[in-house]
């Protein structure tokens, strides 16, 4: 699996809300920013800032790939449940797909907000909302969802995000979901999320029945007729 060529297709989907949010959160007068769960750099090095960019991730192998992607940007080796920075050392503190990765997302947004002074959780999503069309593709969103649990993930934090915040202290702004009108998917982008499924479902649903959905989102896809939505949702306020 490559897992850059996965979190750019993420980015690209929420490329205008990461405009809009970054925009009123006052990007462009933040002195010092910090992308928590940074991966290999495909958000970072989309930020054009002259502003001293930082990322923190938990894996070595991602911040190898995040130093090629965004070499400007400040990298550390940590855990997003315990940031090593001292209190309000960023202006700016953000994460895109991270909290459903953590053990403790409270504790995590509780670090950004102790760290940050304007903290935005840019996309989480809420798999328990997934909608496939038409219907026989319902089972692949239950099994993805169910991979997503069997891989350590929680896959409905994107709805609490906005009491996540709350109960971190954190006036928020705006919390919202990401706005699908106008992502139509490209068919390299229908291969990359079939190369995804097929690792996340590999050893749990039998190789026939993923093959058998395949067809079927094929066809349907062909037809016009496939409808594959998971509400992502975003929170940003202030400390
Ligand atoms: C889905 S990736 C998203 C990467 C990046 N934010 C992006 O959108 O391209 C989630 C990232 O969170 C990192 N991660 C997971 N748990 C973490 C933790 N406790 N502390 C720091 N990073 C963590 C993973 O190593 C991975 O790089």
């Amino acid at each position: 699996m490559n897992w850059h060529a996965r979190y750019t297709q993420q980015a690209a989907w929420t490329r205008d809300l990461r405009k809009y949010l970054f925009d009123k959160a006052g990007l462009d007068r933040a002195a010092f920013v910090l992308e928590v769960g940074c991966g290999t750099g495909a958000v970072l090095r989309e930020l054009t800032t002259p502003t001293p960019l930082h990322g923190l991730d938990l894996e070595p192998a991602s911040l190898t790939q995040c130093r090629i992607h965004a070499p400007a940007a400040s990298l550390t080796c940590g855990d997003a449940h315990f940031l090593p920075y001292p209190d309000r050392s960023f202006d700016i503190v953000y994460c895109h797909f991270l909290l459903l990765w953590v053990s403790d997302p409270l504790r995590v947004v509780r670090e950004m907000a102790r760290v940050g002074k304007t903290v935005l959780a840019l996309a989480e999503p809420d798999y328990g909302q997934r909608v496939d069309e038409p219907a026989e593709l319902k089972p692949l969103g239950e099994w993805q969802t169910q991979a997503l649990m069997r891989q350590g993930a929680n896959p409905f934090v994107g709805s609490t995000l906005a009491e996540i915040f709350f109960q971190a202290g954190i006036k928020l702004e705006e919390t919202g979901t990401i706005r699908s009108v106008g992502v139509k998917r490209s068919l390299e982008e229908w291969e990359n999320e079939w190369a995804v499924t097929q690792a996340d479902l590999g050893g749990f649903v039998p190789d026939s029945e993923i093959q058998k959905m395949r067809v079927l989102d094929e066809q349907a896809r062909t037809r016009g007729e496939r409808v594959l939505h998971v509400p992502t949702y975003f929170a940003w306020g202030k400390t």
